[in-house]
């Protein structure tokens, strides 16, 4: 482990994973594991600020640790826990907050969204606005060089690195300011029925997001349903959002760039490439599927996977989180 790069990354167990989750983050994961010291978090801390009913969370919470694994994701080489489970995050979070101001906390795009639907301000709930400043003490804990996300993630990731800097501007350096890592091909995989739109599980429409654990007929209607053009060529092009997100999806299964789809597709039809996205998906996910349904009855191994890996992600995030303390001026208790 000594002398490699840190990655830290984390997905919300808030609600079933879509493919834009697994070719935006986790397959990048991956991807990244042997050249870094990775740890993957389950960010439940961050799930909680929507509503969430307490045996959902605890289920999705398990599920998606079983997701990591059957990604690929080998517990015995990465640290892999559950973020409430590591109270430093919190307790950094809140140090964070002490310098963090209300202006750039209201300006994230995600905030703005997402308290749209909560309602008219009185309503909001403040861990929606303090959300990122969360996130950015789960990365600083570990002093963490790379943050692998989707393009989502590039403002919060913004913050992040301003954050850490105030931190050491007001304190002497402490905190390692870390780079967003975007994965070129998966960066943003659009909503099937509205391809301007980033796909979301929050959607209302099932037809708008495939989910990782959707079996096959459910992927091969999905996909045939998905809103095209009436232009009848196969382009990689931003008047056609439909197909190139069909193209993006190919892309980033199959490792190919967008360009040597697009030859590979001249002169076929939308229902060829339909068929062959759908089957990509289903290939992909088949074997991923069902190690999920292995891994969740197997509650023994996960909980030692996420025991362990608590364990060393505390002892870590402890001698950030000591410093930072012994900066601001608080009185060691040794
Ligand atoms: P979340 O579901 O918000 O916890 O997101 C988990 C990870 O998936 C983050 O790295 C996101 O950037 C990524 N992600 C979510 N939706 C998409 C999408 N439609 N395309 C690409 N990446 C995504
Ligand atoms: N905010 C991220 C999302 O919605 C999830 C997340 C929380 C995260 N903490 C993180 C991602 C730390 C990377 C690093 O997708």
């Amino acid at each position: 482990m000594e002398g490699k790069k840190i990655i830290f990354s984390g997905i919300q167990p808030s609600g079933e994973l879509t493919i834009g989750n697994y070719l935006g983050a986790l397959k990048n994961w991956v991807k990244l594991q042997d050249e870094y010291d990775c740890y993957f978090c389950v960010v439940d801390l961050h799930a909680i600020t929507v509503k969430q009913e307490p045996k959902d969370l605890r289920r999705r919470t398990l599920e998606l640790l079983a997701i990591y694994i059957a990604a690929g994701i080998d517990p015995r080489k990465n640290t892999m826990f559950i973020q409430s489970h590591v109270p430093q995050h919190a307790e950094a979070a809140w140090l964070l907050n002490c310098i963090a101001y209300m202006g750039e906390l209201q300006r994230m795009t995600q905030f703005k969204d997402k308290s749209s639907k909560q309602g008219s301000g009185a309503s909001v709930n403040a861990g929606l606005l303090n959300y990122p400043v969360l996130m950015a003490a789960d990365i600083i804990l570990y002093q963490t060089d790379l943050v692998p996300v989707g393009k989502d993630q590039k403002q919060h990731l913004e913050l992040t690195r301003n954050l850490a800097e105030r931190f050491n501007g007001l304190y002497s350096d402490t905190l390692k300011v870390p780079d967003p890592y975007i994965p070129k091909a998966g960066a943003k995989i659009m909503d099937l029925q509205e391809p301007t739109k980033k796909m979301s599980k929050s959607s209302d429409n099932p037809n708008a997001y495939i989910l990782m654990m959707d079996p096959p007929e459910v992927i091969k209607k999905k996909i045939s349903r998905a809103v095209t053009d009436t232009l009848g060529v196969i382009k990689y092009s931003d008047e056609q959002p439909g197909i190139k997100n069909l193209i993006n999806i190919l892309s980033a299964i199959k490792g190919l760039n967008p360009e040597e789809i697009e030859l590979e597709y001249q002169g076929k039809g939308y229902a060829e490439l339909k068929n062959d996205v759908a089957e990509a998906i289903i290939g992909e996910l088949k074997p991923i599927q069902d190690k999920v349904k292995e891994l969740v009855n197997d509650k023994e191994y996960l909980k030692n996977i996420y025991k362990e890996g608590a364990e060393k992600a505390r002892y870590i995030a402890n001698k950030t989180l000591r410093k930072m303390k012994k900066k601001i001026g608080f009185i060691p208790q040794e």
